[in-house]
C-alpha cells in the first residue's frame, strides 16, 4: 500500500518552531516511526513552503497512492487551489493538524481542505499523523 505524506510551508522546521505548540520532534524523525509502526506501508514524503509545489505534487501522487495525508499547514485557510486539487485526484486526502485549530485564532477556523478531504483530525499532535495513515491502511 503506498501512502503520500505531504506537509506545508514551516513544517521543514518541526522541532525547531514554537515547540510548545508544535512540539519538540522533527517530522524526519517522526517518520522513522511512522515507518516501524507501519512496516507494510511504502511512504512518499514531501514538504515544500511554495503553494503551487504542493499542487503540483497532490496532482502527482493523487491519481496513484492508496490515500494522502496533507497538512498544509498556512495555506488550509488561504489556499482554494489545493482545495481544487484535492477535488480533482482518485486519492483519499485525510487533513491533519498537529494543533487544535479551533482553539487558535479566528483564521485558522477556516479550511478549503476539510470539505474536499474524507475527514480532518486536528488537535492530537504528531499522533494525528498516525492515526490517519490507520484509517487509510484499515480503509476498504
Ligand atoms: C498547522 C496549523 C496551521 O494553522 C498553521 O498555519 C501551521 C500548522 C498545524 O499543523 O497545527 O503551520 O497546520
Amino acid at each position: 500500500m503506498k501512502i503520500a505524506i505531504i506537509n506545508g510551508p514551516n513544517l521543514n522546521l518541526l522541532g525547531k518552531r514554537e515547540t510548545d505548540i508544535y512540539g519538540n520532534m522533527s517530522f524526519d524523525k517522526y517518520l522513522d516511526v511512522l515507518k516501524g509502526i507501519f512496516p507494510e506501508v511504502d511512504f512518499q514524503y514531501y514538504q515544500s513552503n511554495v503553494e503551487g509545489e504542493l499542487i503540483n505534487e497532490i496532482q502527482r501522487v493523487g491519481y496513484d497512492v492508496d490515500g494522502i495525508v496533507l497538512n498544509p499547514a498556512g495555506y488550509t485557510h488561504s489556499s482554494v487551489a489545493i482545495g481544487d486539487a484535492i477535488a480533482a485526484i482518485k486519492a483519499p486526502v485525510v487533513e491533519v493538524h498537529i494543533s487544535n485549530v479551533h482553539s487558535r485564532e479566528h483564521f485558522r477556523h477556516l479550511s478549503h481542505v476539510s470539505g474536499k478531504s474524507v475527514g480532518s483530525i486536528f488537535g492530537l499532535g504528531l499522533k494525528g499523523y498516525e492515526l490517519a495513515i490507520r484509517f487509510l491502511t484499515e480503509k476498504k
